[in-house]
């Protein structure tokens, strides 16, 4: 967080994010903007904001003319029985944040005006979207790229930020662009990770202070990974045994999947030829938590 103090400009009144809840105004503020030549940046969030976040909302502010951060709890991204509920909801912190930050729109509106009575479609895109997250929580994409291609159509950006902490997220975000031809270039920004190595994530809330020492196996069987392939290891069961076995080292972890795929298509490899990406999603106590590395060997 002193990175973003030393960017703070609090006490600027003027710098305060106008925040717009109805998305008819929100498309109203920014065609006005769009008409004088001005750029669009938008991060779509669901709140709780966090320095990963705020990377991507500094990238918005300093790449586009007009940064926008939305903040909305997607229900149709939760399976019932998930964390909707308790997910944590910190509006009034979140705008201090942006408002730091010299952010200009955030868009927050209430479930009520993205999915009113009688709302009736969904996005569905398959592929990249089925495996991994995809097989664990089946309905989970279809929300995301329901409510992603819903926020582009309202805010319009020339640039979305999304963060290399939900890898799979940009690939399915990246192929609904494509498929469905929605004019904006999407901008994957690296994770960003506490000191202790555990990537930020506004689940991390959920875990005991003993989980959270014990969520550390993430990130360290990736680095243990990185450090295999850079030691000449190509053989992909080899670095499942050596992060399984890292990961194990932690008593309330379960593994849900680890992974190594091609990063453009993410089909699973046997052996690493090439850059890699190293995908894992584990069970800390009750609390699902999700990492991944890019490794190029060439590097
Ligand atoms: P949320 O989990 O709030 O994340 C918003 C954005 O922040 C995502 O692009 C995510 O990848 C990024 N992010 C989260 N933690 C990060 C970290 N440690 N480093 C870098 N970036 C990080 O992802 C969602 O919301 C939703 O699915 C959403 C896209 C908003 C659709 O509802």
């Amino acid at each position: 967080m002193e990175k973003i103090e030393k960017m703070a400009t609090s006490g600027n009144e003027e710098l305060k994010p106008v925040l717009i809840t109805d998305p008819e105004e929100m498309r109203r503020r920014l065609n006005e903007l769009r008409k004088e030549g001005k750029t669009v940046g938008l991060v779509p969030t669901m709140g709780a904001l966090h320095y990963g976040h705020l990377s991507l909302a500094i990238a918005a502010k300093n790449e586009t003319d007009v940064s926008v951060v939305s903040i909305f709890v997607n229900p149709t991204q939760f399976a019932p029985g998930e964390d909707f509920d308790k997910y944590p909801r910190t509006l009034d912190a979140d705008l201090e944040l942006l408002s730091q930050l010299g952010i200009d729109f955030v868009f927050a509106p209430s479930a009520s005006a993205m999915y009113p009575a009688g709302f009736d479609a969904s996005v569905h895109i398959g592929g990249v979207a089925k495996i991994l997250e995809g097989e664990c929580r089946p309905t989970h994409f279809d929300g995301v790229a329901t409510v992603v291609l819903k926020l582009f159509n309202i805010v319009g950006p020339n640039i979305a930020y999304f963060g290399q902490k939900d890898f799979q997220q940009v690939a399915v975000v990246k192929k609904m662009v494509a498929d469905l031809n929605v004019p904006v270039e999407i901008d994957m920004r690296p994770i960003i990770r506490e000191k202790s190595g555990l990537a930020m994530s506004s689940r991390n809330e959920y875990l005991s202070a003993e989980e959270r020492g014990q969520a550390l196996v993430l990130s360290k069987a990736l680095e243990k990974a990185e450090e295999l392939i850079r030691s000449g290891v190509r053989d992909v069961s080899a670095l499942y045994d050596e992060m399984k076995r890292v990961i194990e080292t932690a008593p309330s972890a379960k593994i849900d999947y680890i992974y190594v795929a091609d990063p453009d298509s993410l089909e699973e490899m046997e052996r690493v030829a090439g850059n890699v990406v190293i995908l894992l999603a584990v069970r800390v106590g009750a609390t699902r938590l999700i990492d991944n590395r890019i490794v190029e060997p060439q590097r």
